[in-house]
């Protein structure tokens, strides 16, 4: 079945229609009191036309077309109360890899696993740094519970292109290059699709103040030198001092959130978005949150880690909801044991590392409505 489209008819005279409407030229006119219904005009008479059931009116196009196509909302406007965002989640998770909860280093198994990423672009294809393993296992989207399959390794503690250790975290480009936070090397390692040795796109000179060195700074791509954009040596509390900047992220418009695990707070560019009500686990604050991350509505997910939970704020919230967790901390299909790192997937699904459990949970999107 094809849209319906509406060839033009050549109206003799310019009249009125049934609202009074005059229609300026010959042809087909939208309805302006229904948007499932056009008016079209042929030797002087309007001829009320409704759209078969379940098409709506396209008035640029001038047809009846499938449906409205809901409007990509740009990250600039995003405060709009007519985000689809997604607002709730199963509250017990489905266990990716670790059933069992024990360490390992065979597919099924993983050893003190940090940073998390979903690739949205390639199959939600989900990586995670697999610390103790000294490796970087990728659990293929379309088959997440087959296993996961090493895409870096580590080869012995060293500064060679083909060594790894002690990965925390886990980016993949557009072109599956893969970014490594090399933590035991103190460099960001780049592994191009396949390649069984890498680049150092970033540190690797030891660590301390220097530019070269890693603090938070922002490397523009093909640079060795980063350029600093969050921490100064100022007074601890204010907002340019970042006590244990733990995890950064970037949004589509360049806007850099940090979350300052030792402040208890989420800073955005000098603000504080979320937090800065003191350590704790009332719904303003936090207990040492590690990672946040944003979807396209600027929703802040945040890694609550010491509280067990993940908090969702939405932009201009002095609150947070809990989405996941807050039941304590052990082994349960809704008990989150030290959690560090989340991402998201297209649909929404959120995938969390469960460090003491070894495991990685995924939590199904449940609704997309527009209220908690
Ligand atoms: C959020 O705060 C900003 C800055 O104060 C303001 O411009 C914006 O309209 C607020 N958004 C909502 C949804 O309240
Ligand atoms: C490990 O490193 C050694 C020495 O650089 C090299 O010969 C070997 O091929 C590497 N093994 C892997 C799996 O990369
Ligand atoms: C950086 O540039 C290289 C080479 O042009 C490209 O393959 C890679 O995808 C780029 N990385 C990012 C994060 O854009
Ligand atoms: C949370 O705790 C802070 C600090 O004690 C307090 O200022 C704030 O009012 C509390 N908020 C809620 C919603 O309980």
């Amino acid at each position: 079945m094809k849209n319906i489209v509406f060839t033009t008819v050549v109206c003799l005279t310019l009249f009125p229609n049934a609202n009074g409407f005059v229609y300026p030229n010959d042809g087909v006119f939208a309805n302006p009191s229904d948007v499932h219904s056009f008016y079209q005009c042929s030797s002087s008479t309007s001829y009320l036309i409704h759209c078969p059931a379940g098409l709506v009116r396209n008035d640029a196009q001038k047809k009846c077309d499938w449906k409205v196509v809901d409007p990509i909302i740009h990250c600039a406007a995003s405060n709009q109360p007519n985000c689809r965002e997604k607002t709730r989640w199963a509250t017990d998770g489905i266990v990716i890899v670790g059933v069992d909860s024990k360490s390992g280093s065979d597919s099924q198994h993983l050893n003190s696993l940090l940073g998390i990423f979903v690739d949205t672009l390639h199959g939600n294809n989900v990586y995670v740094a697999d610390r103790s393993n000294n490796r970087i296992q990728m659990f293929l989207g379309n088959s997440l519970s087959s296993g996961g399959i090493t895409v870096a390794r580590g080869n012995g503690t060293g500064s060679n292109p083909n060594q790894l250790s002690s990965p925390l975290d886990v980016y993949v480009d557009k072109n599956e290059n893969i970014y490594i936070a090399d933590d035991g090397n103190q460099r960001i390692q780049m592994r191009q699709k396949g390649a069984t040795s890498g680049i150092t796109v970033a540190g690797g000179n030891g660590g301390d103040e220097e530019l070269n060195k890693l603090n938070i700074l922002k490397f523009t791509n093909g640079s060795s030198d980063g350029i600093i954009v969050a921490g100064q040596q100022e007074d601890e509390s204010s907002a340019k001092i970042l006590s244990r900047p733990t995890n950064v992220f970037v949004d589509d418009c360049e806007t850099l959130y940090v979350a300052v695990t030792a402040n208890d707070r989420i800073q955005k560019a000098c603000n504080t978005v979320a937090g800065g009500y003191g350590e704790g686990s009332n719904a303003s604050q936090f207990n040492q949150p590690w990672t946040v991350k944003l979807d396209q509505y600027n929703n802040m997910y945040i890694v609550d880690t010491f509280n067990g939970r993940i908090q969702k704020w939405r932009p201009n919230d002095s609150a947070g909801v809990t989405i996941i967790g807050g039941n304590g901390f052990d082994d349960k299909p809704n008990q989150l044991w030290f959690s560090y790192s989340l991402a998201l997937d297209s649909e929404g699904n959120i995938f969390v590392n469960d460090l003491g459990n070894h495991r990685i949970q995924k939590f199904n999107v449940l609704s997309e409505t527009n209220s908690y």
